[in-house]
């Protein structure tokens, strides 16, 4: 396919594989689709490795970067520069509060070791140096969410002649990211995994192309709950320019999700997953799992804002995912990670390369069985 998103960001085939593991990437990418390192969860250092490894396996194919950087934090958040300063506004009840959660499933842990001892990646000051990182690798897109990308993003991206993405999750945000001066849209519906808006992709995707063409016509990506190539021949139909995917690479043999994550995944249906604030302070989709239902009942203390929040649930998984690899059955009923409502059409596990290969026949298939429809030619 040599559509005008493929002649943009140089790829065979417009599927985008975000994804937060690098062999994910680099797969993606070498077998024509374009993959998309996820580094919100990196320090610069370990951004700058991740990269090189992705450089030296992709055989020369085109790969992006996804910062997270957020428009809006609380603002008594960002006046707080030192990691110091932020943990001491996570309070004792909520520490409290996630001490005696994990106590339930037998995981013992005191009220600091609750708290993530790092400065969160997604601070200002942070996300400029995975920035420097990002521009100093051949990449081929650079891509945020959570609000309008930051101009100086744009405007290095463009001395790197480098496309900028943006995900957004309403036509109002789509229009002003693209009056920014974005490059690509990701139209991305509320199925999605990760942090999403309520509006779903069926409608979202037409609602968003619309608008963005008569601002200033850029390719639109369609995002949430894509799990096959009919799906996203359907929301080329709807006018998008390529599909923009993450749930669908958790479960290849590549991902970075553990085995009892990934055995969730396999067994979850559509209606398994939630919407809560409770893992990073704004709205993102996950597996549902008592993390979530304790969060959401009469004793909880309420989610803290982002990326507070984050701080807090990032040192209960560690503890979660360590006893669940220990042999501690209890603590599987709080296993959960980032997944779209897509999560129904996982059946099986297979390699990030044949799930690219499954993408590409089922969309040539659906397009061959609409075009024998109106022909006509369908019974
Ligand atoms: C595990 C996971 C982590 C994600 N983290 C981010 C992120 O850090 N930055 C981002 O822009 N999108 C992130 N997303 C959203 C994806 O970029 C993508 O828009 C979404 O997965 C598409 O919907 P789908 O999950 O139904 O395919 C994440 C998605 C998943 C599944």
């Amino acid at each position: 396919m040599k559509n005008r998103v493929c002649k943009l960001v140089g790829c065979e085939f417009p599927l985008f594989a975000f994804s937060h593991c690098r062999d994910v990437v680099a797969a993606v990418s070498r077998a024509g689709g374009f993959g998309v390192f996820g580094a919100s969860s990196c320090t610069p250092e370990e951004l700058d490795i991740e990269l090189r490894w992705i450089d030296d396996h992709v055989d020369g194919k085109p790969y992006g970067v996804d910062v997270l950087i957020p428009e809006n934090m609380g603002s008594a958040v960002l006046t707080q520069t030192t990691k110091e300063q932020l943990m001491d506004q996570i309070s004792p009840e909520h520490r409290r509060f996630v001490v005696e959660l994990l106590a339930k499933h037998g995981i013992a842990a005191t009220p600091d070791e609750v708290v993530r001892d790092m400065l969160p990646t997604l601070l200002p000051q942070i996300s400029e140096q995975l920035l420097d990182v990002a521009f100093r690798h051949p990449i081929r897109l650079i891509a945020n969410a959570l609000g309008i990308a930051p101009a100086s993003m744009i405007s290095r991206a463009k001395v790197h002649g480098v496309p900028v993405a943006s995900l957004v999750g309403a036509k109002e945000h789509a229009l002003r990211q693209v009056q920014a001066g974005v490059d690509i849209i990701v139209a991305q519906g509320g199925e999605a995994g990760g942090h999403c808006g309520e509006v779903s992709t069926l409608v979202l995707v037409p609602e968003v192309v619309r608008a963005v063409k008569a601002v200033r016509d850029v390719p639109v990506l369609a995002a949430g709950g894509i799990m096959t190539g009919a799906q996203m021949a359907g929301c080329m139909a709807m006018g998008a320019d390529g599909a923009w995917t993450g749930s669908v690479w958790l479960s290849t043999t590549e991902a970075e999700t553990t085995e009892a994550i990934r055995e969730k995944i396999v067994r979850a249906s559509s209606r398994d997953t939630v919407r809560s604030r409770s893992r990073t302070g704004k709205p993102a989709r996950q597996l549902r799992s008592a993390w979530h239902d304790a969060w959401d009942g009469d004793s909880s203390p309420g989610a803290l804002p982002m990326p507070l929040m984050g701080m807090v649930s990032q040192a209960a998984f560690k503890k979660i995912n360590k006893a669940v690899e220990g042999g501690n059955q209890h603590a599987l009923p709080l296993v959960s990670y980032f997944v779209g409502q897509g999560v129904g059409l996982v059946e099986n596990v297979l390699s990030a390369t044949q799930v690219v290969q499954s993408f590409k026949e089922e969309f040539a298939e659906a397009f061959l069985a609409l075009e024998a429809q109106v022909a006509g030619a369908d019974d």
